[in-house]
Formats: C-alpha cells, structure tokens, sequence
C-alpha cells in the first residue's frame, strides 16, 4: 500500500519517517509548505501541493493534526482526490462524534475513515512504539494495518468509528492525573532540600515509576518545558474528554481541576509549552505558600 502523510508536525513527521524506513510512505503534505519541503527532500518522496493531490498519488493517507476543525478542512480539501477503495486513516485526537461524521459521510463515496490516535508521546512516535487506538471498518484496518505497524508497536482495534476517540479520551484523563501526580510530588521534594537526581531513580524503580515520571520528571525540574506534547494539546484533548464525560452525565473532578489549571496557565502565554509546565504552578505554591483554594 503506498501510503500519503498530512500533517507534518512533532508526530506526523516523526510518523513519516517510520512509513519511509518500511517502505509505505509515497508523498507527504503540510500546510506549512517549506516543513514538507524539507521533510520530502530528507526522505526522497514527492511532497504534494495539495491534500487532494497527495490522496491521488496514495492508496491511503494518514492524517496527524491538531483539532477536529483542522482534520475537517484538510479532509475538506482531500475530496477531489479521494476515490472509491481509498482508505483514510486519521492518527489525530479529536472528538468521537467528529470521526463518526466523517466515517459516516465518506463511507457514502466508498471511502473508509478510520480514527486512529495514538499515545506515547514524541519519543514513541520517533521510535516507532506508539499505541495505535482504533475505530471503524475492520477490513479496512486490516488494509492499513501493516503501514500502522511501522508507527507503533501495538494496534487494536476497539469497535465502530468513534472508539479509537473513546479509548483515547480515557488515556488522557489518566495523563491528567499523572500530570498533576508527578508535578506537585517534584515540588514538594524540590521544596523539601531533597537531593532530586538521587530520589528520582529511586521513585522510578518503586510501584510509582512510569514512563512519564521517567522521561519528563528530570526535565520537570530542571524547569525545561519544551514540547513534546503542548499544553494546548492536553487542553483539547481534555474537552473531548469532558464532553463524552458529560453525555455519562459525570464531571470528573481530576478534568475539571486540570483545565482550571491549563487556563491559568495558558492565560499566562504558556499553551505551547509542555504539558509538564504544569510545574510552575505547583512550584509557586511553594514560594509562595499559597493556600487559597485550587
Ligand atoms: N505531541 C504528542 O506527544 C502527541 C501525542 C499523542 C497524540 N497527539 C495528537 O496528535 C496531533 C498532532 O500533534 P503534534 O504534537 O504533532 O502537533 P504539532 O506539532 O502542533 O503539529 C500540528 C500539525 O497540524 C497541522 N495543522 C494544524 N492546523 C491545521 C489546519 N487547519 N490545516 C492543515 N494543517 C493543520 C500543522 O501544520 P503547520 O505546520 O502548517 O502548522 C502541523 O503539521 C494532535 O491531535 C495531538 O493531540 C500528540
């Protein structure tokens, strides 16, 4: 299957590389025309002008934008390429509802949409081990499942359109809880005159270590927040979770606090960083022994 790539930021271009070392990546498009550029010149395939052009020259395309807004223009002016029998997997996290829509209206031109997110942050996406979470058409999957297999290590398939969404929408709820987990124990050991180089290994390797503690936790303190993932991102990503939550009719107060947080901080002009600038709020609790309400 040869395999187009829209979408070219931290995880579409991480994405592209991988299809090109298996083999699958025939063209790639960005808005932004010169980050194609580059990337196509890198991996010596065609960048094409348009959404619409790139499906032409693809069996399947696999999308990684921002918000559903996003992924409905660049599917908008994917149209006029797509035909019957292509297959158009999306790897950004938007709204279930949006993907069933999408799915639903494409199906109706013999195009299958799969929602496809994905977790594991930049680092999987550059080493190719990201969590696929899928939703749609199953012989479709199968079609695209061996070009889904050079970005990450694992695919599954969890129902109809829509519960690739849903399974993510619960991954990042869990990324909240850890946010704001790793976050404020950092600051309190920063607080505490603890020698933090050494306490991290050791909290890595007892019941509490997890990857995010372990890639993030040093940089955390070092206050380098570079993305990785942005904070606008979890965001978003939050209100997805919180819109599906409210059809359970449930606020979860982990979702509620952490956007309360993200506003603050995005207020603050501090959306594109990490997630993990998280930190500066819990750091300032300390300087500042803040007790007001959170
Ligand atoms: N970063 C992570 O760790 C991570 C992990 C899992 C899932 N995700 C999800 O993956 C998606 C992409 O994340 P990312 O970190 O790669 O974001 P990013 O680095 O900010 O890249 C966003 C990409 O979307 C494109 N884009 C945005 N709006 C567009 C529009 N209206 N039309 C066409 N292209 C548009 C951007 O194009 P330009 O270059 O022109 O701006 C860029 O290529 C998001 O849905 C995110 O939630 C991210």
């Amino acid at each position: 299957m040869r395999v187009g790539m829209a979408g070219l930021g931290v995880m579409g271009s991480a994405m592209a590389r991988n299809l090109a070392g298996a083999g699958y990546l025939a063209g790639v498009w960005n808005r932004t025309g010169h980050r194609a550029e580059a990337l196509a010149d890198e991996l010596g395939v065609p960048r094409a002008e348009t959404p619409a052009a790139l499906a032409q020259a693809c069996d399947g395309v696999i999308t990684c934008v921002s918000a559903d807004d996003d992924l409905c223009e660049v599917v908008d002016a994917m149209r006029p390429g797509l035909r019957a029998g292509h297959v158009l997997v999306d790897t950004s996290t938007v709204g279930a509802a949006t993907a069933e829509a999408l799915a639903d209206e494409l199906a109706a031109r013999e195009v299958a949409f799969i929602d496809a997110p994905v977790t594991g942050g930049a680092e999987g996406a550059a080493a190719g081990t990201l969590q696929v979470m899928a939703g749609g058409d199953a012989t479709a999957l199968a079609r695209v499942r061996p070009a889904l297999e050079a970005i990450g290590s694992q695919v599954t398939h969890f129902g109809p359109s829509g519960f690739g969404q849903r399974a993510k929408a619960v991954n990042q709820v869990l990324a909240a809880g850890m946010v704001q987990a790793i976050s404020e124990a950092l600051a309190f050991a920063d607080a505490s005159g603890l020698d933090t180089e050494q306490l991290l290994p050791v909290l890595g390797q007892g019941a509490v270590g997890s990857r995010l503690l372990e890639r993030r936790g040093a940089r955390m303190l070092a206050e380098d927040f570079e993305p990785g993932f942005r904070m606008a991102l979890h965001e978003k990503d939050l209100r997805l979770s919180q819109a599906l939550l409210q059809s359970l009719e449930v606020n979860l107060p982990m979702v509620e606090m952490t956007l309360k947080h993200y506003e603050r901080l995005m207020a603050q002009g501090h959306g594109d960083e990490d997630m993990t600038a998280l930190y500066r709020l819990k750091r300032e609790l300390f300087r500042t022994g803040n007790r007001r309400s959170l």
